[in-house]
């Protein structure tokens, strides 16, 4: 298929940037969505041109590192992928493809469509983690019963790849599905209770340093999120907390 291409185009972070019009041509259905933007950036390789600056690493939906905004949706038309599982069979023959990085204060643009997204990385380290002793006498992670149904749905939070899709959806430029699953992953499990009363306080309060938006429940986070993380986190995150203002 023939395609045109719309894509944001910025030099730098002070650089304005613009959209700039592409064609592509012989485009399989089969490629990927970033398949299609290598052969667009073999094009420009080829014709002297600077190519279109996007993150990627895995290529399999894991790593949460391909996002973009596509025709106004993160990750694309699809639901339940990430952009690099978005498939070329999702277009017709001559559309027009928007591609922008995602919008949000906290998520600067570092070049084209790369974001900086070390804010989640910042969120993460004011309280996603546990202290476990790893000296190598440590007790046998099967010693501690976890009813199924917990240990399913810290599973289920813990699918959370920190891709963004979330903030760049919501009109708030929320991150509290992000903030909401990675609470939860650890709520849910003996081992996350040590640092339960401080966890939720602190990522919240570093959410907000960040500047990302609070939620209003508009839930257009769930729908766009890659890996289907429920509200239902946003949920239990306001609890824990509502917990730990009760405890301080
Ligand atoms: S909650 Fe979903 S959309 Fe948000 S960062 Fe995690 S995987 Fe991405
Ligand atoms: S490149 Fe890793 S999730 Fe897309």
């Amino acid at each position: 298929m023939n395609l045109t291409l719309q894509i944001w185009r910025q030099k730098g972070p002070n650089d304005k940037g613009q959209m700039v019009d592409y064609k592509v041509n012989d485009i399989s259905e089969h490629m990927s969505f970033l398949e299609m933007i290598d052969v667009l950036n073999e094009q420009l390789v080829a014709s002297g041109d600077e190519p279109v600056a996007f993150d990627h690493d895995c290529r399999e939906g894991i790593c949460g590192m391909c996002s973009m905004y596509i025709n106004g949706e993160a990750h694309g038309p699809d639901r339940g992928i990430t952009t690099c599982q978005l498939h070329m069979r999702m277009f017709n023959d001559g559309d027009t493809i928007t591609i922008e990085p995602f919008r949000a204060a906290a998520f600067p643009v570092i070049k084209d469509l790369v974001v900086d997204r070390t804010a989640f990385e910042r969120i993460q380290q004011a309280g996603g983690f546990i202290s476990v002793n790893t000296s190598g006498n440590t007790q046998d992670a099967n010693a501690l019963p976890i009813s199924k149904h917990d240990a399913d749905e810290a599973m289920d939070a813990a699918t959370c790849i920190g891709c963004g899709a979330c903030v760049a959806t919501c009109k708030n430029s929320s991150a509290m599905l992000f903030v909401g699953a990675k609470v939860s992953q650890y709520a849910l499990l003996p081992q996350g209770q040590i640092e339960a009363t401080d966890r939720a306080a602190n990522m919240v309060a570093q959410m907000d340093l960040e500047g990302f938006g609070n939620c209003t429940n508009t839930g257009a986070c769930e729908v766009e999120c890659p890996k289907g993380i429920s509200l239902t986190n946003i949920a239990r995150l306001n609890r824990e907390l509502m917990k730990a203002a009760c405890k301080s």
